[in-house]
């Protein structure tokens, strides 16, 4: 398989992910005989310092050019005083809605070799599997009317119905692959929006007998994340609400730093980046965990290039990694060595190839 990848670094510790990420997409290609062509681009702050935009043409160009985009992470002290046109956020927004990726799949799973990393008891964490769906390109993050002056501000939560029914379908057919079962977030006991969103879910499931379906409340959702995070299979809720229960539920687990995201729309073209943010705290010192951003190109391999084998080869090879004790300074145990971003990715690599010749031995026997 040929295809072409933009791979958009953006600020604080994104290079440092994507290096380690494209090294393990190198790895894939060499092993499984495709040709990835991967070319970079700016975005966020590092955009606004070379041409004065946070999502500039050639970066927009670069990825209409491409199959899928990968993308580290945006955003730094140093833009923070930026006027809201030039913030690094902005180039984010701006390129989900631009290639209209309207799906947002953020998976959460327990790795019993991560769950002391996890604020909440091991058996509450133990079981947790599922799948978030966060509608990406509607909601409060682009309503109109949207302004303020110096003593008032609005911001609009606008969604119309195909807006939701495609989102609702597409958690639909994941549950299908998954566990059978939907929780659809919304406050219908309040918001305009979400009274629309369950009249979508309630018609939509007509079609999909096979799933059992759940309306639930957004405030008792947060709680349950905490108190029984192991009930939830598919999640599918609006952009804001989805913004916020993906970052609750991403803790569960030990470490946001291990979680990737896709974003996608229907014909495949994705953009996949990892869940946590830029921590420009720790950015260049080779502590961050690239976990997530090679989870992310797992994920790239599996929904943009339908590439499952070589997805499973990288998630296995990640979690053999995680079960042999080895961890980057977030997930470390006292006491315990801390590997550096690069040498994390390389016991990855390691773990690749042994199970490359592990794999090419089983079938010289067959
Ligand atoms: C995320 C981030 C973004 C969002 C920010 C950086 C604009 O928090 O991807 O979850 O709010 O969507
Ligand atoms: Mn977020």
């Amino acid at each position: 398989m040929e295809k072409k990848v933009a791979v958009l670094p953006g600020d604080g510790i994104g290079p440092e992910v994507t290096e380690a990420a494209v090294k393990v997409l190198e790895v894939i290609a060499r092993r499984f005989s495709h040709t990835f062509h991967v070319t970079y681009g700016v975005i966020g702050g590092a955009a606004i310092d070379k041409h004065q935009n946070p999502l500039p043409d050639e970066t927009v160009a670069l990825c209409e050019a491409s199959d899928a985009v990968l993308l580290g992470a945006v955003g730094g002290p140093k833009w923070d005083q930026n006027p809201s046109a030039l913030r690094p956020e902005k180039g984010l927004l701006a390129i989900r809605k631009h290639f209209d990726l309207f799906a947002n799949l953020r998976p959460v799973k327990a790795v019993p070799s991560l769950l002391h990393a996890s604020p909440l008891k091991p058996e509450v964490a133990k079981d947790v599997d599922m799948m978030i769906v966060r509608e990406l390109t509607g909601g409060l993050y682009f309503g109109e009317p949207s302004r303020r002056t110096a003593d008032a501000a609005v911001d609009s939560l606008v969604y119309t119905r195909e807006e939701i029914e495609r989102i609702v379908v597409t958690a639909f057919e994941i549950a299908r692959l998954r566990r059978g079962k939907v929780a659809s977030v919304d406050k219908a006991n309040v918001l305009e929006t979400s009274k629309l969103w369950r009249e979508v879910v309630e018609e939509k499931k007509k079609a999909y007998p096979d799933i059992e379906v759940e309306h639930m409340l957004v405030d008792s959702t947060a709680m349950k994340l905490i108190t029984n995070p192991a009930a939830f299979d598919v999640v599918v809720t609006e952009n804001m609400f989805g913004d916020i229960l993906s970052d609750e539920a991403s803790v569960i687990t030990g470490s946001l730093g291990v979680l990737p995201s896709a974003s996608i729309r229907s014909d495949g073209f994705g953009l996949y980046e990892p869940v946590h943010g830029s921590a420009p705290e720790i950015a260049g010192l080779g502590l961050a965990n690239p976990a997530a951003a090679i989870l992310s190109v797992a994920m790239m391999l599996k929904y943009s290039f339908n590439l499952d084998t070589e997805a499973s080869a990288i998630e296995e090879a990640v979690n053999t990694v995680f079960e042999d004790g080895f961890f980057t300074a977030d997930l470390v145990e006292p006491g315990k060595r801390v590997l550096s971003t690069k040498e994390w990715t390389d016991k990855v690599i390691d773990e690749l190839d042994t199970q490359f010749v592990s794999n090419s031995i089983m079938f010289s026997y067959v």
